[in-house]
C-alpha cells in the first residue's frame, strides 16, 4: 500500500515560511482574523492582510512586524467586488510574494426574518461570504496545487450545521463555505494542500455590533458557557491547520450544541430556534 503524502502523515500541513511566502488573510482589521494574523506570525509567517478598514490593517501590520520580525503587508480591498478580488493575486505577484496559505476569514450577518430584509445587504452578504470564498480559493488554490504546497482555512460558523431562523441567509451562506470546503479538501487530498474549515460558536469580536446589535443583545442570546475568545479560537484554528485536520469547532460546548443541532429532527428544532431568536422576538410582525 503506497504511504500517504507527508503532511498528512506527519500531521503538518502548515508549509514551512521562506522570506517570499505569505499568508493572505481576509478580515484581518479585527475579531478572529486579526487574531489569526497574530498566531500566523507568531509562528513565523509573513502575513497579507485584507480588508476594507486600511487604518486598522496598517495598525495591525505595524504591530505583528515590530513584534515578530516578519513581513506584513495590507492590501485595502471591498471584497464584494469582483475586480478588487482579482487584484489580490496580481498585487501579491507584484510584490514578489508567493501565496502559501489563503484564510478566508472576512464576512458578517444580517438579523431579522427575510421578509423584512435589505437586497442590498442580502446581497452584500452573500458576496462577502460566499462569492468571495469561492472566487479566492479559484484564484489561489491551482497555484498551490502546481506548487504542491499550500494550506487553506475557510471560516465558516457553528451555523453551518442547522438552518437559521432570524439569519437564514447568514447560516445557509456557512453551510456553503463548510460544504464547499470539505469537497474542496476531499479533492486535494495528495496534492500537497489542505483544507481547514473553522467553526466557531459565538465569539468576542465586533461581529455583533456589525450587525446592529449591543454587546449584552448577543451575550443574552446564547449561554456563556459557548462564548470564547477571539485569540483562543484563532489558536485553535491555527492548530487545526498545521495538523492538516478537516474541521475545527473551538470548545466543548459549541462541539456538543453542533452535533445536537445537525442530527436533531429539524421540524423539532427550528420551531424552537424561532421562538428564542432575539431579531425575530423583539419584533415579531
Ligand atoms: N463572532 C462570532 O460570534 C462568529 C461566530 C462564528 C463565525 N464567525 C465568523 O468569523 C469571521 C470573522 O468575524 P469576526 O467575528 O471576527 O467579526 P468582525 O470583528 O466583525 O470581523 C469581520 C471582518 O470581516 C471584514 N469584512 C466584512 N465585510 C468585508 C468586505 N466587504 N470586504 C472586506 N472585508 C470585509 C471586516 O473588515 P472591514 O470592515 O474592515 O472590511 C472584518 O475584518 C466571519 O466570517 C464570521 O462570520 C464569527
Amino acid at each position: 500500500m503506497r504511504a500517504p503524502p507527508l503532511p498528512y502523515a506527519l500531521g503538518m500541513a502548515l508549509p514551512t515560511p521562506k522570506d517570499n511566502t505569505t499568508a493572505v488573510i481576509t478580515g484581518a482589521s479585527s475579531g478572529i482574523g486579526a487574531e489569526i494574523a497574530r498566531e500566523l506570525t507568531r509562528r513565523g509567517h509573513g502575513v497579507t492582510l485584507v480588508a476594507r478598514r486600511e487604518d486598522r490593517l496598517i495598525a495591525l501590520a505595524d504591530e505583528l512586524s515590530g513584534a515578530h520580525r516578519v513581513r506584513a503587508e495590507v492590501i485595502a480591498a471591498d471584497l464584494t467586488d469582483a475586480d478588487s478580488r482579482a487584484e489580490l493575486p496580481v498585487q501579491l505577484q507584484e510584490r514578489g510574494l508567493t501565496p502559501d496559505i489563503l484564510v478566508n476569514n472576512a464576512g458578517f450577518t444580517t438579523m431579522g426574518p427575510v421578509h423584512r430584509a435589505e437586497r442590498a445587504a442580502e446581497l452584500a452578504l452573500v458576496r462577502t461570504n460566499v462569492e468571495a470564498v469561492v472566487d479566492l480559493c479559484t484564484l489561489f488554490v491551482p497555484g498551490m496545487v502546481t506548487r504542491h504546497r499550500g494550506a487553506v482555512l475557510n471560516t465558516a460558523s457553528t451555523a453551518a450545521f442547522q438552518p437559521l431562523p432570524g439569519q437564514a441567509g447568514y447560516g445557509a451562506s456557512k453551510a456553503f463555505v463548510l460544504s464547499y470546503s470539505r469537497a474542496l479538501g476531499a479533492e486535494l487530498r495528495g496534492k500537497g494542500v489542505t483544507v481547514t474549515t473553522l467553526c466557531p460558536g459565538p465569539v468576542e469580536t465586533g461581529f455583533a455590533e456589525a450587525a446592529g446589535m449591543t454587546d449584552d443583545e448577543a451575550g443574552e442570546a446564547l449561554p456563556k458557557i459557548m462564548w470564547l475568545p477571539a485569540a483562543d479560537v484563532a489558536r485553535a484554528a491555527v492548530d487545526g491547520l498545521d495538523a492538516g485536520r478537516a474541521v475545527v469547532i473551538p470548545g466543548a460546548a459549541n462541539r456538543a450544541a453542533a452535533s445536537l443541532a445537525h442530527l436533531a429532527p429539524k421540524s423539532w428544532i427550528l420551531p424552537l430556534m424561532v421562538r428564542r431568536h432575539p431579531a425575530l422576538t423583539q419584533n415579531p410582525t
